[in-house]
Parts: structure tokens; C-alpha cells; sequence
């Protein structure tokens, strides 16, 4: 019977888990935290993201949750390592956790019954599979072909459709020495049916750039839409979702994440952009316009600090509404959320603060604690505050009208992601990214350079 290991059970390796398992394949996850583990024996995952649950329940019978990596645990055919690479403290790519994950794999290499294929899946900076796992693998006297296969798969799921995208990925990557090594991780994701499938093949280190390459990409494309809509914000009338429309009409650009906002947020593209620059600078290159684009998406959280500010004067005990913590919307996770980012300067500005968010409140306590307020139902917000931002984009938030928006002391709303349309002169209602709707003469003669 066909067995697979998946060790690192976070929105990667628990998503792939809770799939395989529901197409009858036996795996066995593996997570050092032992409190993870004790959830998932009983069915629940300690992170909220759609559907996973429901694949989780489907797939029971055919799941082993653990924290041993052993020769048992190991005895399987295909050895994913989906475990996380934070960036450590000088700002460059942490692989401690790959690398005891990969050693303990060495350590029981010789006493495994099947040549296991070894696929590197976590996030790693291009050269790590071939220059720092395989020479781990090979201690112990392992030999590559032999005893172990080693692949690089890179994975392109996104947090809120994590599951949507492990069946339905928009391609697979698969970076090996060879064709023959390649094939036994093609074949097996063949058989399991994945919709839509586009494969394609090459070498490890290539396949690793390739991840780095998409984000940056992706990061880069945000930024691009976000320095528009800034300048938008100043020219009456534009709009920066119009603009963004026809571009993505263009075959050469794609609509896709031209969304603006208030900047990327998120586990992956702060850290992958940041590696990346850090990485090519440790290889000789000054990566200038990666530079930009973090830059560009770290002064966000001023750009809209300066509307309250301009609009309001000094926010000193200003009473501030935000409206959505999770990094976007469909999930709990507030990893490097522009919120609690523009929380933390509104926080130095010495202002209150007033959240509400569908799921992300519990994991915002345990940064704030009670240095801010936290409200249970949406309207609470309007009640209570001075003025609101609208952050994160989530269905909910769709229902806010200028009603309830007149219940807020100043009537000023923000709202970074374009959600709402809303004409009501009795409130001032700002969208990021729209020119403010004085009219094009009177912004001529008042704009100096002209
Ligand atoms: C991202 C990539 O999209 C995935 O392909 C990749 O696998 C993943 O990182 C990873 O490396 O693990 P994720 O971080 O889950 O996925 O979220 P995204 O949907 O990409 O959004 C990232 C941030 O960009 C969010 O803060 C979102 O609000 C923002 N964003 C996205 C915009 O501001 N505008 C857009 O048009 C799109």
C-alpha cells in the first residue's frame, strides 16, 4: 500500500494531508507541537481555513498523527517536508527547522524498508535542496538514488483557499536531477487526479527560484497597483479599480492582483521578498527594485496614519475604529497583518484603538492584550469610535452603510480596499485609490507645479 509522511503540519502539509487521506492514502502527519497534534487526533485543526475540516473528517480513517520521526513514521514512499522558514533575526531565510527535520530522515535512512522520495515542498532560497539537504541525506553513509530520491516541489496555495488550491493547483513544479527521479513524484500526483494539472519539470535549484520568483512577482504587481492608487488618491475623479480593469485587459499583464490595498500582509510575501534581497545580496546582486517594492508596501500603514491625520488633526486620543485584522479575508492568521502593523503606529500616536473582526480576534488579544478594545458585533465599532478604517475585505463588511457610518463621531470613514460605494454628503467617505471629488479645475489651480 501506497504510504506518505508529511512532516510540518501548517496550512501546506495539513492541507496535503487532508487531501491525500481523502482520496484513501495512508499518511502519517507529523508535527513537533504536541498540542497540534492532540487537536487533529480529534479532528479539529488549531487554524481556521475553509473546508479543511470537512477534508480532514473524510480522510480519518486513513490519517496517523504524531510527533516522532522514526523509522516507522518514515517507512513511507514519499517524505514531504513542509515545514515552516521564518526569517531569523539579521533578516535572512531560518532553515533550522528543515534542516533537524532532514537530519532525523538521515539518521533512519538505512532502516527504512522502501527508498523513499524525498520532496522538499517547504519555502526555501534557491541552491538549499542540493547544497545543504542532500549533503545532510547523504551522511550516515546514504546514497542518493540508492537509498533516498531527493525533489524540489514548490507550493503556490494560497491561505483562505488552501484546499481549493492543493486539488486544483495551477501548475506543479517538480525540480530533480532527472527525468527517472522526477517521474515516481509525476506519476503519484497523477494518480490522485489533480484538476487542471500543468507539470512541469526541472532541475532543484531552478524549481526553488521559481517559488521566490512567483512571489516577488506577485509582491511586486501589489506594490505597482498600490503607488497607483496613491497617486489617484490625488488626481479628483480617478479610480484606481477602473484603471486596474482595463490593464488586466491586456494580455500581457493579467488582472490578478491589481487589487489595491493597504499594503501585502501575510506569512509568505514580507518574508519571501525579504529573503530574496537578503539572499542576493549574500550572492554579489543588489536587488534595488525589490528594495522598492517593501518599501513602497511598508509606508501604506503612513499613507493612511496621514489621511486620518490630515482629516482629523492630531490623533492623540483620537478614538479609531479598524475594521478587520486577519491579513486578508477567510482567515484567522494576522501573521505580518497591515492592521496590526497600523495598529502599532496608531498605538505610538497615542491613540485608542477598536477592533472587529469575524475571526481574527482571539490571535489579536494575544498581541494587544488590553491595551486595545475589542468588539464582538460590527456595530459596536461605529458606536464607540471617533472614525473607521476598513482594513480587510470581508463579506460582512460589505453591509456597512452610511447609516451606521453616521453613528461615528467624526462621520469619517476609510476604506483602504474599496468595498463599499457609498454618496452621502452627510459623511466624509474616503476610498484608497479614488481621487477625491472636488472638481479637475479647482485641483489645477490649486496644485502648485502647475
Ligand atoms: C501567497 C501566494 O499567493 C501563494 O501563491 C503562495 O503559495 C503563498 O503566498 C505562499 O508562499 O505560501 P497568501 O499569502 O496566502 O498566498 O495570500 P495572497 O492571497 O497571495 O495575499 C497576500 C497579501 O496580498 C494579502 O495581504 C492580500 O490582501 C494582498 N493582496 C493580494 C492585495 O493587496 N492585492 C491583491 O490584488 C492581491
Amino acid at each position: 500500500m501506497l504510504k506518505v509522511t508529511i512532516i510540518g503540519l501548517g496550512f501546506v502539509g495539513l492541507s496535503l494531508t487532508s487531501f491525500l487521506s481523502s482520496k484513501k492514502i495512508k499518511v502519517i502527519g507529523v508535527d513537533s507541537n504536541k498540542q497540534k497534534i492532540e487537536l487533529l487526533k480529534n479532528g479539529s485543526s488549531d487554524f481556521f481555513e475553509p473546508d479543511l475540516e470537512k477534508y480532514l473528517r473524510k480522510g480519518e480513517k486513513f490519517q496517523e498523527f504524531t510527533t516522532k520521526i522514526d523509522h516507522r513514521t518514515l517507512d513511507s514512499n514519499f517524505i514531504f517536508i513542509t515545514v515552516g522558514t521564518p526569517l531569523d533575526n539579521k533578516n535572512k531565510i531560518n532553515l533550522n527547522s528543515v534542516k533537524t527535520v532532514t537530519e532525523k530522515i538521515s539518521q533512519n535512512l538505512k532502516e527504512i524498508s522502501k527508498k523513499p522520495n524525498i520532496i522538499l515542498k517547504s519555502t526555501v532560497v534557491p541552491g538549499t535542496g542540493i547544497d545543504i539537504i542532500k549533503p545532510i541525506l547523504e551522511k550516515n553513509g546514504n546514497i542518493e538514488g540508492k537509498d533516498f530520491e531527493l525533489i524540489s516541489n514548490p507550493e503556490f496555495l494560497r491561505e483562505g483557499s488552501a484546499m481549493h488550491d492543493t486539488i486544483q493547483p495551477h501548475v506543479i513544479v517538480i525540480g530533480g536531477r532527472n527525468h527517472g527521479t522526477r517521474k515516481n513524484l509525476l506519476d503519484f500526483y497523477k494518480s490522485i487526479n489533480l484538476k487542471h494539472q500543468k507539470y512541469f519539470e526541472t532541475n532543484n535549484t531552478t524549481a526553488e527560484m521559481i517559488k521566490y520568483a512567483n512571489n516577488a512577482f506577485l509582491a511586486t504587481k501589489i506594490s505597482f497597483i498600490n503607488s497607483l492608487a496613491n497617486i489617484c488618491q490625488k488626481i479628483p475623479g480617478t479610480d484606481v479599480d477602473d484603471i486596474a480593469k482595463v490593464m488586466g485587459m491586456d494580455p500581457r499583464i493579467s488582472g490578478l492582483f491589481l487589487k489595491a490595498g493597504p499594503g501585502y500582509g501575510g506569512s509568505c510575501f514580507p518574508k519571501d521578498v525579504q529573503a530574496l534581497i537578503s539572499f542576493s545580496k549574500s550572492i554579489g546582486y543588489n536587488p534595488e527594485l525589490l528594495e522598492a517594492v517593501q518599501d513602497n508596501n511598508y509606508k501604506q500603514v503612513r499613507t493612511i496614519s496621514d489621511i486620518l491625520e490630515r482629516q482629523l488633526g492630531n490623533l492623540k486620543d483620537m478614538k479609531i475604529g479598524l475594521l478587520g485584522l486577519s491579513f486578508k479575508e477567510n482567515t484567522d492568521d494576522i501573521r505580518e497583518s497591515v492592521s496590526i502593523r497600523l495598529i502599532e503606529h496608531l498605538l505610538k500616536k497615542k491613540s485608542k484603538i477598536i477592533v472587529h473582526d469575524p475571526k481574527a480576534i482571539n490571535n489579536t488579544k494575544e498581541i494587544f492584550l488590553k491595551r486595545i478594545m475589542y468588539c464582538e458585533k460590527l456595530e459596536d465599532v461605529f458606536k464607540l469610535s471617533d472614525c473607521a478604517v476598513l482594513m480587510t475585505p470581508w463579506e460582512d463588511y460589505k453591509k456597512i452603510s452610511s447609516k451606521l457610518i453616521k453613528k461615528l463621531q467624526s462621520k469619517l470613514f476609510i476604506d483602504t480596499r474599496r468595498l463599499l460605494k457609498l454618496n452621502d454628503k452627510e459623511i466624509i467617505f474616503i476610498s484608497l485609490g479614488i481621487g477625491e471629488n472636488k472638481s479637475y479645475d479647482n485641483f489645477l489651480k490649486s496644485s502648485k507645479k502647475l
